[in-house]
């Protein structure tokens, strides 16, 4: 996730495209650039903040009228310079290029690029996108871009400058967002709206598969063949706050609907084609055969997602696998080596107790792998290797894409490790594998069923207590989707291995107790269903998650939340959606603040 801003028009562009970014800055954070074209292209990029480029291109005056500007989210390619954005081709070409999102197929036109003589500057997938440009070029930019756009695989969204095209930007999108603003003789663009919403309220979104030229008298859209499609200008009447958000009311609720981007892009090129690839992973084949049992360590959801990684990678890798919350882990006499592989599962990077906790793994001679999402955390420094989730910048406080991220992250690991210690039969990998692939197209069937949540999240809004039950994945889903509810609604929740309930939480049942119950398809499918039999024989109220097509749960729980059918251990990524959405539901109608619920931080750096 990056943002993305250009301007093309009469006046001088640096201030415009600064403030630009700067209303963008929450779209990622590590690095910024600018390039102004007039005459030539003058690129300048900063490590950090946008501060840290304002301050790099200072406060004279620049005539240039045409520019682009980046705000970058690492995801291939270090924090550094070299990998900010605009990216240039060859030196001498005169292409520059700002990119968002991913290209799949980055490595495989790396190399053909490279073979043909174009010489490569930085470690980002975005540089081929300059050098296909360069490639295609032959006096006519949008062709150009229209070549090269066909050659690219993933979900992203580019714009391109070119010196001899002093008042053009052309710019292409596939499933990233992309918009313009249409000004009087000036256009805008941007990955999205706040980014220019101070100079002009008027729009044209760019669709998916389209390619997009700005000129200062207007905008043409193109489809991948060339054809002109023509846009209607629209109205937005967001204030600044709103626009932020994008509409939404709350940036949970962006982030509740961004996840199947998050997932989409934590697969991204690593899963191409049916080949699974985990750069970064940092281990030989001979270390992945050699483990001894693997320890994930993590605080809060991240646990959760980590309890679910335990599953995986006793099932698919058959190694012994144990998951634990990091403030107690790091306290313990753990028995581990160096054929032991611990995984610290952090958003942030800096949660002081999982830090603390890889420090002792480490000391014990493990290979620490840190799992997280942001580039160049303190996570990312202290481990001996990192997997990114790339869910983007997460802002509400309660964790929701970056959970499905890390979830996903599970999948591809404990895959990777079964293939290679040859502990999953082929075929099943091979299944395993396409299902993963479809999971953000699941996700985004399961999130549109939210029908189903609203009259649930309406009768049960004023309950004072809630408890929830899964077992096997079924119960990090359940502890998840407890602790959602209880973060953001205050609402005392209960959650539990739905075996253990009769020890002790099913005192707490009576006839007005909702209870969510996690049922999705599986070996211990039936087992569940005997508890929720003894929950409903003290009264309470049950609410399902199941699989569709199971009909007769119907006959046990008044409520079914139904996920799109897909493998047992994949059913976990979408369980938690409509758990999400229940939460948000009913803390919406408490009329609480969502995203910063009271005496919670987002980054826990405190013991
Ligand atoms: C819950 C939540 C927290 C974090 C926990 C760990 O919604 O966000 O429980 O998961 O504080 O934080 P990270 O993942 O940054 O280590």
């Amino acid at each position: 996730m990056c943002g993305i801003v250009g301007y093309v028009g009469e006046r001088p562009c640096k201030e415009l495209l600064l403030a630009g970014l700067e209303r963008l800055e929450y779209r990622g954070y590590d690095s910024a650039g600018i390039c102004l074209l007039n005459g030539d292209v003058a690129i300048t990029r900063r490590v950090g903040r946008v501060d840290a480029l304002r301050e790099a291109v200072g406060d004279a005056l620049h005539p240039a009228t045409t520019g682009l500007a980046h705000t970058r989210w690492a995801t291939h390619g270090g924090v550094t310079e070299s990998n900010a954005h605009p990216v240039e081709a060859c030196e001498g070409s005169g292409v520059t290029v700002v990119h968002n999102g991913i290209i799949e197929n980055y490595v495989g036109l790396r190399r053909d690029l490279a073979g043909a003589g174009h010489e490569f500057h930085t470690d980002t997938d975005s540089e081929v996108i300059a050098h296909l440009v360069e490639s295609q070029y032959s006096g006519d930019l949008v062709e150009a871009v229209r070549l090269a756009y066909a050659q690219l695989h993933g979900h992203f969204a580019f714009a391109v400058l070119h010196r001899d095209h002093a008042d053009e930007i052309v710019a292409a999108r596939r499933q990233c967002p992309l918009v313009v603003g249409v000004g009087e003789g000036e256009m805008f663009m941007a990955s999205a709206i706040p980014a220019f919403l101070r100079e002009t309220r008027r729009v044209q979104y760019v669709m998916d598969d389209e390619i997009v030229v700005a000129r200062p008298d207007g905008a043409t859209f193109l489809d991948p063949r060339g054809t002109v499609i023509e846009r209607p200008v629209e109205d937005v009447d967001w204030d600044d706050d709103a626009a932020e958000k994008q509409g939404y009311e709350t940036f949970m609720l962006k982030e509740i609907l961004e996840q199947p981007q998050a997932i989409a892009d934590t697969i991204g090129e690593r899963l191409y084609h049916g080949e699974l690839q985990l750069d970064g992973l940092n281990l030989s084949e001979e270390q992945i055969r050699g483990l001894s049992r693997v320890v994930i360590l993590a605080c809060g959801t991240a646990y959760h997602a980590g309890l679910i990684g335990r599953y995986l990678l006793e099932e698919w890798a058959r190694l012994p696998a144990e998951s634990d919350i990091a403030s107690e882990w790091r306290y313990r006499h753990p028995v581990i080596d160096e054929h032991s592989l611990v995984i610290a599962v952090s958003q942030s990077g800096e949660t002081i107790d999982t830090l603390a906790a890889m420090k002792e793994a480490r000391d014990h001679g493990a290979h620490v792998l840190a799992v997280t999402n942001i580039m160049g955390s303190q996570m990312t420094r202290d481990a001996d290797s990192v997997l990114y989730t790339r869910a983007g910048l997460e802002i509400g406080v309660a964790a929701s894409k970056t959970f499905t991220a890390q979830v996903t992250l599970m999948y591809l690991l404990a895959l990777k490790l079964g293939l290679v210690r040859g502990t999953i039969a082929t075929e099943r990998a091979a299944k395993l594998l396409a299902e993963v692939r479809s999971l953000p197209d699941l996700a985004q069937r399961t999130l549109d069923r939210i029908d189903a949540v609203e009259p649930v999240a309406e009768r049960f809004w004023q309950n004072e207590f809630f408890l929830y039950l899964g077992r096997y994945i079924g119960l990090p889903i359940a502890l998840e989707g407890a602790l959602k509810l209880k973060e953001i609604s205050y609402i005392p929740t209960d959650a539990y291995a739905a075996g253990e309930m009769k020890h002790g939480p099913i005192a707490l049942l009576d006839e007005s107790t909702p209870v969510v119950v996690v049922a999705t398809d599986n070996h211990v499918y039936e087992k569940v269903i005997s508890n929720v039999e003894e929950v409903r024989a003290r009264g309470a109220h049950v609410i399902a998650v199941a699989t569709d097509g199971n009909e007769d749960i119907k006959q046990v729980a008044e409520h079914v939340f139904y996920l799109p059918r897909t493998e047992p251990e994949l059913q976990a990524a979408l369980a938690i959606l409509p758990l999400q959405q229940l939460a948000y539901g009913i803390a919406r109608r408490r009329g609480l603040d969502i995203d910063k619920p009271r005496n919670l931080a987002k980054t826990v750096t405190v013991e």
